[in-house]
């Protein structure tokens, strides 16, 4: 048993979520940011790869106020539970996503002295030997009462969900622009897959500002 997973990214229109320097860049507009931030307010949990925190240090947490309100109101939390996947804890202490309601989540070669600088700024699970088990990581969400989940990313996260079936489905925002460069982060990296592609049905493409926004639903087999 797991959550509901779903990916949301933005990408410019040649399929790049940064540049090669791997540092966050402005793809959608405000429209699209708030549709993010509704999106954020309706789930239990949010979570990214290390590699997005130590290259963009997001916070995860809801902007509007409304939002966050409407949410207290309900009996939840100001904001989703905002989750790290972090084999090594190499989370920097200093991070915007660590405080009340962050989990990092490492695996057991995860350095002692780092596991102990975090655990006085977030929750720290253990999952996996070496990497995080992603599987694992999600039934133990489950259990924590994580019904739905957003995952922003980044690229590599976003290949290990999908390669293991974890993912149910990808909204993307394509903005109005072209990134380039051969080693720019694109939705999906990872090692890729050569044959049994995952397999998409497409839901709805609406315009919002000068992009569009795509989602589709993961095929499951
Ligand atoms: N446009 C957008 O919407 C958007 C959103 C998010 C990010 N981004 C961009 O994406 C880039 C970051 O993406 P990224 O691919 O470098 O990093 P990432 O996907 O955020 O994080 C990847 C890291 O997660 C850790 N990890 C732990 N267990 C794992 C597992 N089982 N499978 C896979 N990874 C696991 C690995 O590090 P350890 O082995 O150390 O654990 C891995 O290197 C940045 O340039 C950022 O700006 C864009």
């Amino acid at each position: 048993m797991r959550p509901y997973v779903f990916i949301n990214s933005a990408m410019s229109a040649d399929g790049k979520i940064s540049t090669v320097a791997r540092k966050q860049v402005r793809i959608s507009g405000e429209d699209d940011l708030r549709r993010v931030d509704a999106l954020k307010a309706n789930v239990d949990a949010v979570m990214v790869g290390v590699g997005t925190v130590l290259a963009d240090d997001p916070k995860l947490t809801i902007k509007s106020v409304v939002l966050k309100r409407t949410r207290v109101d309900q009996g939840r939390t100001e904001s989703p539970l905002r989750v790290v996947v972090d084999s090594r804890a190499r989370t920097p202490p200093t991070a915007a996503v660590l405080g009340p309601n962050a989990l990092i989540v490492t695996s057991r070669q995860a350095p002692r002295h780092r596991v102990e600088e975090l655990e006085t700024k977030a929750e720290i699970l253990v999952v996996g030997e070496r990497k995080v088990d992603l599987a694992a990581l999600l039934g133990r969400l489950k259990d924590k009462g994580v019904e739905s989940l957003l995952v922003e990313g980044g690229a590599t996260l976003n290949f290990a969900l999908l390669n293991l079936g974890l993912v149910d489905e990808i909204y993307t925002y394509v903005g109005n622009i072209i990134i380039g460069g051969s080693a720019a982060p694109t939705l999906v990296d990872g090692e890729g897959l050569t044959n049994d592609f995952v397999k998409l049905n497409l839901q709805e493409i609406r315009q919002i500002g000068d992009g569009v926004l795509i989602k589709w639903r993961v095929v499951s087999f």
